[in-house]
């Protein structure tokens, strides 16, 4: 069989939409973490320079089966701040 210029037009198509649906996956938004008393005080330790993962075990001081729990479906739950973006004021 000979490929036509509308097969290739065709498969390229396909490409493009498999290709958007592969990025978009995976790339549901992590909402930031709040501005707020609850968390300002862990950005501060943040901006001082303790280290990331010391200030995500606190993290875990309330977001855990009590107080703030995430989402069943919550991603891979280690290391929050990777894909929670932080802010100090
Ligand atoms: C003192 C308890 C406490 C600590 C410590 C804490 N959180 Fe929270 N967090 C909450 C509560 C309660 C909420 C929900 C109410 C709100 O939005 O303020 C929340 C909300 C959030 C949200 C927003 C969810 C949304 O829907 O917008 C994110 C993201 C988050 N926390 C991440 C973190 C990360 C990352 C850390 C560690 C650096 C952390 N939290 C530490 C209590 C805490
Ligand atoms: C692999 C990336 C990733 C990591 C690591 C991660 N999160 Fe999330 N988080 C997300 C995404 C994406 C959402 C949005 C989920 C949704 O809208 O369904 C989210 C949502 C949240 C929410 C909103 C409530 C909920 O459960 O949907 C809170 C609170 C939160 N994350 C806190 C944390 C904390 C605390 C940690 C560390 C223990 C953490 N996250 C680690 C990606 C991540």
């Amino acid at each position: 069989m000979k490929l036509t210029r509308r097969d290739w037009l065709f498969a390229a198509v396909i490409a493009v939409v498999l290709g958007v649906l592969l990025v978009s996956r995976g790339t549901k938004k992590s909402p930031p973490v709040p501005r707020d008393d609850r968390h300002r005080p862990l950005m501060q330790l943040l901006a001082d320079g303790s280290g990331r993962e010391l200030v995500e075990r606190e993290c875990l001081s309330c977001h855990s089966y009590r107080g703030a729990p995430l989402a069943a479906a919550h991603p891979p739950k280690e290391q929050c701040l990777i894909c929670h973006p932080a802010k100090v004021e």
